[in-house]
């Protein structure tokens, strides 16, 4: 493992100050975003931005303007303990760990909100989720000043925003889309996945459970979305702790919904809501993952693969 010095930054200016030194330097920046309770999903993303920049910064923020229910944010898991040893672990650099009222200063009332993408899937479900990310996202975008920032795949809709948005305002920053890592039995890493009581951990499995069968049967030459979403649901309905909140199919691309026969890769994308345990154990936890069908590699919305030589990354990020 690799032992670094990490700076804990709190506030903009300093991580904006430190950025800019870092480029005057001569050295990329990469930003992970994150809320903490981190994982090794996180700190896969990590691994991810070290191939593209020679400094990487990681923000720990529970924003709570993404979170639609208190419970949900209050409960939130708060690690940064452990956190801060997982990110001297992966050497990173700077660990920005802002206070709500350094994010969102007293009277804040600009909101950044991207139309068409936010609408479906979690958007449907979430009010006012996407909206909360991708302001708090462009205001770490402009603290952090990164060539580079990465996000997972798990959260496909999410990436795919945040790729939208950054085209959109000009931003001039490489988004990065990381692989889902994944538990031995292959549920997803979340930082939620520890609020499931054992009933509901045992049950998430019919998450990837489903995500495997519908790939089987495209495979297998079943190219009919209502076959494989009645299939998917069918598997899905075996966690009886958890209620569907979404299981669709959606072009990769545009999130739009993909009816009738499948011609290209396709979005197989869940959401389920689980329940406590019946004996109390564990607490609602909503689960979310996906998969690009028919593809030869799943990959998220323009999958990236880094060059690995310092020669060839100079050539791809000319300053
Ligand atoms: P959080 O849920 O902490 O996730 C931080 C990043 O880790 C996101 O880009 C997410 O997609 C990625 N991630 C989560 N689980 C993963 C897994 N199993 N494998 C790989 N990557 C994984 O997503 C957020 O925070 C917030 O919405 C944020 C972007 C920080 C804005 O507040």
């Amino acid at each position: 493992m690799q032992i670094s010095k990490t700076q804990i930054l709190k506030t903009k200016s300093e991580l904006q100050s430190w950025s800019d030194a870092e480029r005057r330097a001569g050295r990329r920046v990469a930003l992970v975003p994150t809320m903490g309770a981190l994982h090794r999903g996180h700190i896969a993303l990590v691994a991810l931005a070290r191939r593209y920049a020679e400094s990487v910064v990681v923000s720990i923020f529970v924003n709570p303007t993404q979170f639609n229910d208190r419970r949900d944010f209050e409960g939130y898991p708060r690690t940064l303990d452990s956190d801060l040893a997982a990110c001297r672990g992966a050497g990173v650099d700077v660990v920005f760990q802002p206070s709500a009222a350094e994010m969102y200063p007293e009277g804040a009332s600009t909101w950044v909100d991207v139309d068409g993408l936010t609408e479906p899937l979690c958007g449907a479900n979430r009010p006012g989720h996407f909206r909360g990310v991708s302001t708090v996202v462009s205001k770490l975008l402009i603290a952090a000043r990164p060539d580079v920032a990465v996000f997972g795949e798990k959260d496909y809709q999410q990436l795919a925003v945040i790729r939208r948005m950054t085209t959109d305002l000009g931003f001039g920053i490489r988004i990065v889309g990381g692989e889902t890592v994944r538990e031995p039995d292959g549920l997803a890493l979340s930082s939620r996945n520890v609020r499931l009581g054992t009933t509901a951990r045992r049950q998430a499995l019919c998450i990837v459970e489903s995500l495997d069968l519908a790939e089987r049967m495209l495979a297998g030459g079943e190219h009919d979305t209502a076959i494989l979403v009645e299939a998917v649901r069918k598997t899905l309905a075996r966690a009886t702790q958890a209620r569907i909140d979404y299981a669709e199919l959606r072009d990769p691309d545009t999130l739009a919904a993909v009816t009738g026969r499948i011609e290209g890769p396709v979005l197989l994308a869940i959401a389920l809501q689980f329940e406590p345990d019946p004996d109390g154990q564990g607490s609602a936890v909503r689960l979310i993952d996906n998969r690009v069908l028919g593809r030869r590699q799943a990959a998220g919305p323009t999958a990236s693969c880094p060059p690995e030589r310092k020669s060839e990354r100079r050539e791809e990020f000319p300053r």
